[in-house]
Parts: C-alpha cells; structure tokens; sequence
C-alpha cells in the first residue's frame, strides 16, 4: 500500500482502514513522506469528512506515534484541560495555578497559535527564560515538587500531531471537526491524566461557529474518550467576542498576572468558576459546585493561586521579576487608540474579525515560519452590551510599525457594530456535556 493509494482512496471519498492510516501516520512523522503529500490527504480529509471509526483510529495513531506518559503513580487524581482555540482566550494561564494551588497536581501540554486562534505557549513564552521544552523527567519532576507544569509538545508525545497540526495551518485546514477532535485527544490520551475537561469554543472566533457543530465535536470527543478510558467533560464557551479584554501574548499574560490577583471581568471570572468547580469535582476534591466555586476564589483573595503561578514561571526558568513588576514587559513602540464613530450601545464585537487584525499586527503566524512579536495586539474597552460615546476610546492596537497600526485600526472598527438600543450581554457558557 503506498501514500498514492491512501490519498487516492481519501480523494475518492473511501474510507480508510486502520493499517492505511497507521502507515500515513507513521511515515509522516519519521519523515518518510515530503509534506505536500501529507498535505493532499490532510485536505482530502478536510474536504470528504471522516467516519467515527476512521477519527478513532487516527487519534489513537497520533497518540501511538511518540510516548505515552504514566502519571498514575506522581498525579492520579490529575486533571488535563484543552481549548478547542479562542480569540484572546488566556484561561488556562489562569486556571492552572488556580487548581494546583488547591491540591490538583496539573501536567499540561499546550499548542502554539494555530489559524486566527491563540496558543499558550506563545503566550509563556513572552516571559523571558520561560522555557517550553522540558523532557519528561523534567516535567514529571516540577509536578512532584510544585504541583504544576505548562509546557509545550517538546517531549516525544504525540509528534505526529505536532508535525500536521503546523502543515493544516498552513494549507487553510483548520477547522476540520474529524482533525480538531483526533489532535486534541491524541495529545490528551498520549499526555497520560485520567480526567480531561475540554473547552469547546463556539461562535465567530472559534472553529466551530454553532452550538450544533460544538455540540458534535463534544460528543466525538467524549466517544473517543470514552474508548481510551479517560473521563471527558465538554464545556461550551461563547466565542462571539475576545475573552477578557486583551489580545496579543505579552498583553495576555498581563492580564492572566492581574486576574490570578482577582482583577478579571466578568465572562473571565464565569469561566474561571464553571471549569475551576467542575474540575475539583472530577478530581474527587468535592462534589458541590457551589461549595467549589468558593474554594476557587478563595484560592485567589488569598494569594495561593498567584504564589503558584509565580513558582511555576521560576521553576521553569522564567524572569519572575516580570510578573512581579508587570511594567517589565516591553511595550510595542505605536500604541494607538481607536475611536467609535457614533455613540450607542456595543452589539457585536467579532472575535474573528480582532482575531484577524491581532494575527496582522505579528501576534500568531500566518505561515508556520513565521516569527511572533510578543508585544503586539489589541486592548478591547468595550464589548457587547457597553454603552459607547461618540468619539469615545473603544480599543488600543499595540503595533510594530504605523502601517500594521494603521491597517489594525480599520480592522478593530470593522469589528463594532454600534446600535441605538440597549444591548444585553451575552451568555458565556452555553452547555455542558
Ligand atoms: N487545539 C488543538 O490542539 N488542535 C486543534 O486542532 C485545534 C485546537
């Protein structure tokens, strides 16, 4: 069987059998096969969809195609946690130091940018001396110790997706629900935790625009989950607008900094309790979500989670003094504000539409290659449902250059639409599966 007769059979629209997938998978990660190969079948795949079967057996594939950890003795009650993507979505940043600092031992894997959507490890690695790429004694070491460690896909786990994850980003295959579903899983499966609670982003930010697509890729999810004997949790986000007020990576660590302190809005604040009380449960530390949300913030009022965070950055070799002193971070040399052009009340604020102008400004990648700025992004003033002045400041775009800030600006205008009539906010978390 060679590569020719999968992409063939893909192209056709057949499906394909476990032993053809194990071979693509295989030799793509050894580099047994160029990547415009690998491309046409990951764009056949794209396009003809795949079969519950064929997304099994992909994903167990990935997940076979490097280590798979065993964190049953050092962190059996850990809990893992994935992000389908978002536009300024620092949760994790949040919510990990949260949930180690009340006893869950936390051993997380993160991605880097991918489409329009921001990655972790982007945004830690705007802390100076953070380092991403632990080996796993290393990892399981900081996890022992200090409870906690947020690293990238350094280790030899599940490197066949880190190999296609880079290749769908670049050839416009991101928002596939059969790719999204194995990549997540195949790294949460290969990253060894028994529970994992997955945030399905859904809306105009977000792979999946509909509740109904979110609710399909939650059940796969929970399906292949199930399979792999791992307790899977969904929980669908509003993705229509930025989460938080801050997008851009060293724009979003400050923000993480300053929410860990307990300065964080309103739909932030939501998720943070939703996930934070949710994941005390599936870890045996409480049943009674209300009961949890308190520990939550209490975790926060009393310095805990923040002295976490703190630990981890300086454990994994990063300059805490920048945490400590957020004025550190280097700015980007044009900040610039944006105007509205009439006043009213805030209806749509599109998460796509920032997410573009944020990708512009050299915060995420439009090519696998390409560099990130650190420093650039945007600061939204106003999201759905506030009240805007004419002429009032409705955003700050963090820029490199006058002309990417001159292109943001028109970018972050587009992205308001602004109507006479009172406006209510918008629902944050929209299911739980
Ligand atoms: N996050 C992942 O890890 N993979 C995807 O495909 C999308 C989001």
């Amino acid at each position: 069987m060679s590569i020719i007769d999968i992409i063939e059979n893909k192209k056709a629209g057949r499906e394909l059998t476990k032993t053809e997938i194990e071979i693509f998978v295989n030799a793509y990660t050894n580099d047994d096969i160029p990547d415009y190969q690998a491309a046409a079948l990951i764009m056949a795949i794209c396009i003809n969809g795949m079969t519950v079967n064929e997304i099994s057996n992909l994903t167990i594939a990935m997940a076979n195609s490097g280590e798979i950890l065993d964190l049953s003795e050092i962190a059996p009650n850990t809990v893992d946690k994935h992000s389908t993507g978002g536009i300024g979505d620092k949760i994790t940043l949040i919510l990990m130091p949260i949930m180690a600092s009340l006893g869950i031992p936390i051993a997380k894997m993160s991605g880097r940018s991918l489409g329009i959507t921001g990655g972790t490890i982007d945004k830690l690695q705007s802390i100076p001396g953070y380092k991403t790429d632990l080996d796993v004694e290393e990892f399981k070491k900081n996890i022992k110790e200090i409870g906690i460690s947020l690293i990238g896909q350094s280790m030899n786990l599940a490197p066949a997706d880190k190999k296609i994850y880079a290749l769908r980003d670049s050839i416009a295959c991101t928002n596939s629900i059969p790719l999204i579903a194995s990549s997540i899983m195949s790294k949460k499966i290969a990253a060894g935790s028994k529970n994992i609670i997955l945030d399905v982003t859904c809306g105009k930010g977000a792979f999946m625009e509909t509740k109904n697509d979110a609710k399909v890729l939650s059940k796969l999810m929970k399906y292949i989950g199930l399979n792999a004997n791992k307790n899977v949790m969904c929980i669908l986000t509003n993705m229509d607008e930025p989460v938080g007020y801050s997008v851009g990576n060293a724009l979003e660590v400050v923000e993480a900094v300053k929410a860990l302190k307990g300065d964080m809005t309103e739909d932030v604040k939501e998720i943070i309790l939703t996930f934070g009380s949710n994941m005390l449960k599936m870890a045996g530390l409480g049943d009674n979500l209300e009961e949890n949300e308190k520990r939550v913030i209490e975790a926060i009022k009393g310095g805990k989670a923040y002295e976490k965070f703190v630990q981890l950055v300086e454990r994994q070799g990063g300059d805490v003094s920048y945490i400590e002193n957020l004025e550190k971070f280097e700015k980007a040399p044009y900040i610039v504000p944006v105007m509205s052009s009439r006043a009213g009340y805030v209806s749509e604020l599109s998460a796509e539409v920032i997410g573009r102008a944020s990708v512009g400004l050299g915060a995420g990648r439009q090519k696998k290659e390409d560099e990130i700025d650190p420093r650039v992004g945007i600061i939204v003033c106003k999201k759905t449902g506030d009240k805007v002045e004419n002429n009032e400041i409705i955003a700050y775009v963090h820029a490199n250059s006058p002309e990417k800030a001159e292109d943001a600006i028109l970018k972050v205008k587009n992205a308001y639409t602004i109507i006479d009539k009172k406006v209510k906010k918008p629902a944050i978390i929209l299911d739980i599966l």
